[in-house]
């Protein structure tokens, strides 16, 4: 599906006032996983800023043990802290990398801002080596956007 038509229902999803935050990210996380064909789980964590901590809050995939991640730790710990976009093209290459399953080959972390606050971020996982450009990149900064408007 192209990039365009995933913007459109994305923007519907968002819109859906009459629906709960949580079940708005995760109809959001199922979308993105069921038709981009690389994307094997997407999640959405937000961050704990008293206890710098990442807390799992909706997700598409297999369940996952780790839903709380200590800043630092792991490839989102790290864009805790650094507010930057992180793309892995081979999680094996990684030191610093919290393992959810043995398929998972590539990940991108992209931060979510509110306010120029770094509150959360949406991870990807791919069970595809090197699946990811910049256009993936823009687009999942556009999905940030979105979520972020209605937080
Ligand atoms: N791999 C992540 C942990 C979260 S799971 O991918 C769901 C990391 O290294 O931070």
């Amino acid at each position: 599906m192209p990039y365009q038509t995933l913007q459109k229902r994305i923007s519907k999803i968002v819109m859906q006032d009459e629906v709960s935050i949580n079940n708005r990210l995760t109809s959001i996380c199922e979308i993105l996983q069921n038709n981009i064909d690389y994307y094997d789980w997407v999640g959405f964590y937000f961050a704990n800023h008293e206890e710098k901590t990442l807390h799992l809050k909706a997700f598409a995939g297999e369940p996952t043990d780790h839903t709380v991640i200590p800043f630092g730790k792991g490839i989102c710990g790290q864009v805790a802290v650094s507010n930057q976009n992180f793309v892995v093209e081979d999680v094996k290459a990684q030191d610093n990398y919290i393992a959810c399953s043995i398929n998972v080959k590539a990940e991108i972390v992209i931060p979510l801002f509110r306010d120029g606050v770094n509150i959360g971020q949406i991870d990807i996982d791919s069970n595809t080596a090197d699946p990811f450009s910049e256009n993936d990149e823009r687009f999942l900064e556009w999905v940030n956007e979105q979520v972020a408007s209605i937080l």
